[in-house]
């Protein structure tokens, strides 16, 4: 018979809440996905590359065009420039880029470090390569990283720090002063990084985003990752890409071509033409900004309290002074009770003892209708 690889695994929160949405017919709000449409000459394209007959596998690295286009788009971005052919790769999703990564650089007893609460992808795909997680819990209210933790962390079996800004779930950002410490923290190591950066557009109040590309000694040793799903309202295309140094680019397509070998082709060809004009995505952080102040306004009127979020789609709101229950218990409770499902928080930690703050998570890439009518359900709380 067999035995589990991944004894700690079952169905994800994620899953667990959609489902009991679905159930109770309650407004989703917990899954982090737009209820609004992908913009139409997008999909248009991605008919015409079907019509033009690119239905047949795409280079293992990506359609070169796109890569060509990224590299474009990075450099308008980050003022960095950056080889489509040995240093950008396509993959299905940022997940997969994530995990062949991890696979690529870790190894048995390897040491990595994650923040937590951190995507949940993280932790099997470390302990599958049979890898051990040291994490750092980032705290309510800031949930700001502790460098001083970081150091402490940081010893001879140390091979992978993982980080994400815009952090999901609470919304943190990292700064300027954030990379330089990492940076000058990792100095002389042999550490690698991956720099999970799928919500770089969704950034709040004039911020500018920090990747991990702007930083050249902390570039060499980065696999910085991307999503065009998060980009382009499209969750469901599983495309995104990973920008590495050479040496590791070669060892993460190793990894690339054994799990996918390519990525879904009349998509990559769609993007490769909708990326020429940058009016595509400049204006995103504009759009999700309005929606965040859309529902932090809504929210004032209720008794959740709320730090409007620096980053991503998601609003953390703390419900302590509504219930006692635990995160998951009430998350569970207000979805069959008051008709709106979110996401509890402390799926998100391993460690137990970090998890006892009353907070939710919710997604505001939904129509302001859908957001309407979850706030007015949350106010008779
Ligand atoms: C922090 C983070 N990383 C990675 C991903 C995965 O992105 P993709 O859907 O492109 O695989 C997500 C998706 O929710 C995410 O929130």
């Amino acid at each position: 018979m067999i035995t589990t690889k991944l004894p700690k695994v079952g169905t994800t929160i994620f899953t667990v809440m959609s489902a009991l949405a679905q159930k109770h017919n309650a407004i989703n709000l917990s899954q982090g996905f737009p209820d609004f449409r992908v913009n139409e000459n997008l999909v248009k394209e991605v008919t015409k590359a079907m019509n033009n007959n690119f239905n047949q596998y795409a280079p293992m690295a990506g359609f070169m065009p796109l890569r060509e286009q990224i590299a474009q788009k990075i450099e308008k971005m980050y003022g960095i420039s950056s080889n489509p052919d040995t240093e950008i790769t396509v993959v299905s999703g940022a997940s997969e880029g994530i995990f062949a990564a991890i696979a690529a650089t870790v190894r048995e007893n390897d040491e990595v470090i994650i923040f937590e609460p951190a995507y949940d992808l993280y932790v099997p795909a470390i302990e599958l390569q049979g890898g051990i997680v040291r994490h750092i819990s980032l705290s309510a209210p800031s949930f700001r990283p502790d460098f001083e933790q970081l150091k402490r962390l940081i010893s001879p079996k140390t091979r992978l720090i993982i980080f994400n800004t815009p952090h999901n779930p609470t919304g943190t950002t990292w700064t300027t002063e954030d990379l330089e410490t990492l940076d000058s923290l990792l100095e002389g190591s042999r550490i690698l990084v991956i720099s999970d950066e799928v919500y770089e557009h969704l950034i709040f109040d004039n911020q500018k985003h920090q990747s991990v590309l702007s930083y050249p000694n902390l570039k060499e040793r980065s696999f910085a990752v991307f999503s065009f799903g998060k980009t382009f309202h499209a969750t469901g295309w599983k495309v995104g890409y990973v920008i590495a140094p050479q040496k590791l680019t070669a060892e993460l397509r190793k990894i690339h071509q054994y799990i996918t070998f390519s990525t879904v082709t009349p998509i990559q060809v769609a993007l490769a033409e909708f990326l020429k004009n940058e009016e595509n995505y400049i204006h995103l952080a504009d759009f999700y900004q309005e929606k965040r102040d859309y529902l932090c306004k809504l929210l004032a009127q209720t008794n959740f309290g709320f730090t409007p979020t620096q980053g991503t789609y998601f609003q953390l709101v703390d419900y302590s002074k509504i219930s006692d229950q635990k995160d998951t218990d009430f998350a569970i409770w207000l979805t069959k009770n008051i008709g709106v499902a979110s996401i509890p928080i402390s799926p998100f930690y391993q460690n137990e003892n970090n998890n006892s703050a009353k907070i939710l998570r919710l997604c505001f890439a939904k129509n302001n209708e859908t957001l309407e009518k979850a706030v007015e359900k949350l106010s008779k709380l």
